[in-house]
């Protein structure tokens, strides 16, 4: 089973990519499920047809679904949550401390992922296609599972007693009862998601992007916290591209037919530079180019035409590359950010930090990057550049003399 992720800013294209995704899959006879976890639905409208809450058979092997778990759970979570302050206050804990304790953050999240791996399983698809919400949400939902194994211990730590109510009071609260036979199997299940959220051979992710100043910053911040957290991302969209606007895929990019109207002229030339941006700050991740259309890319037509510019004859399946574009690792007591780069000269390195931004230059090349919030506290001390891989130093922050 593949599952195929796509996420983004808000606007890029997310949703109409999946769904052109799902259908090239289904026609190469891979039984697919595209399901959104955006509480605003729009996957219904992309591909034109009226969608349930169960997988429905839109063109031979393509199922589509929309989850609606999220607002149900979110609301007797809610309930729940008094419930369980009001036990652990009884338990002689501080009122305060009792409410905080109580907040198990993201179970509505960690039940629509639990309710899309039980799908896939029971649906026996060979691929799952999700259409995620922007960015932020994403990625909450994303370290969702780990945080959520965290809160669950925590409350054990209270004793069998608090947990057995909690659970009873999610089962009876929670729709599909199938998924919390007992808090044991509920959190054998996380654990179980957890682990496939981060096999690469199974789960993929992909930023959605446009060739666009904004759109990139936040595609760039994604990578850095789904690589942090060890999420496999395969490759970059660039959506909604010019015609005449082109590259090489190692950040060389030209016009090969320059508009006669200025204002697009200078839309393709903004474009260029920005393509040129995403193919040298996501190396070397492989990069998928779409066009931009002058129609509405909506229906099982048009998205089929989208996915042949974004695909060519490629199968969406496909694993696009494996190995991470960036890692961060513990070296006593300074982490080590490692980033593979295109073959630069080998020349003297550069390192620029503003706030979180790092700018990277060696020789001519330059790159910029988003850190993580553990590095971007620090300051870098240096780089070496060995086969390919930067590493760059980042030792702990000194402490402060007190008088
Ligand atoms: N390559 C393209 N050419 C022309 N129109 C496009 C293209 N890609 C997307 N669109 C259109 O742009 C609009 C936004 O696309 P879409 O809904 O897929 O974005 P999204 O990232 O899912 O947005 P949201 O964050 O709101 O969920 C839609 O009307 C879609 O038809
Ligand atoms: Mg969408």
């Amino acid at each position: 089973m593949r599952i195929i992720l796509y996420l983004g800013k808000g606007g890029v294209g997310k949703t109409t990519t999946a769904a052109a995704s799902a259908i090239r899959s289904a026609e190469l006879g891979y039984r697919t499920l595209v399901v959104s976890t955006d509480i605003a639905h729009s996957l219904a409208d992309s591909l034109d047809v009226p969608l349930g809450s169960q997988p429905q058979e839109i063109v031979p092997n393509l199922f589509a679904q929309e989850i609606n778990v999220l607002e149900e759970v979110r609301e007797h979570w809610g309930q729940m949550q008094g419930y369980l302050g009001n036990v652990l206050r009884k338990q002689g804990m501080n009122k305060a401390v009792a409410e905080e304790m109580a907040i198990i953050p993201g179970m509505e999240e960690v039940v629509s992922l639990l309710h899309i791996n039980k799908q896939a399983k029971e649906g026996q698809f060979d691929r799952v296609i999700v259409d995620a919400a922007p960015t932020g949400e994403t990625i909450r939902l994303l370290t969702m599972p780990e945080s959520f194994q965290w809160h669950v211990g925590r409350l054990r730590a209270w004793g069998d007693l608090t947990l057995r109510f909690a659970m009873g009071l999610v089962n009876k609260f929670v729709p599909d009862k199938g998924l919390f036979t007992g808090l044991d199997k509920f959190v054998d299940g996380v654990n179980e998601l957890q682990v496939v959220l981060t096999d690469p051979t199974i789960t993929s992710y992909r930023v959605v992007l446009n060739p666009e100043k904004m759109v990139i910053k936040e595609g760039a911040r994604a990578v850095t916290y789904l690589s942090l957290f060890g999420y496999p991302v395969d490759a970059a969209v660039v959506n909604r591209i010019l015609p005449g606007v082109d590259s090489d895929g190692m950040g060389n990019t030209w016009i090969t037919e320059a508009s006669t109207d200025p204002y697009l002229h200078h839309l393709q030339q903004i474009q260029a530079r920005y393509l040129g941006e995403i193919e040298r700050d996501f190396y070397p991740m492989p990069i998928l180019r779409s066009r931009w259309f002058d129609k509405e890319m909506v229906g099982v037509a048009r998205l089929r035409e989208l996915a042949a510019s974004l695909f060519a004859d490629r199968d969406p399946g496909t694993i696009f590359s494996t190995g991470q574009v960036q890692k961060v690792e513990e070296e006593g007591e300074d982490f080590v950010l490692e980033l593979p780069l295109p073959q630069v000269e080998l020349d003297k390195v550069r390192l620029t930090k503003r706030g979180d931004e790092l700018f990277v230059s060696i020789g001519n090349f330059k790159r910029e990057l988003l850190l993580p919030s553990i590095l971007a506290q620090r300051d870098a001390s240096g780089a070496t550049f060995v086969n390919g891989i930067l590493k760059i130093r980042f030792p702990p922050v000194p402490a402060v003399e007190t008088a």
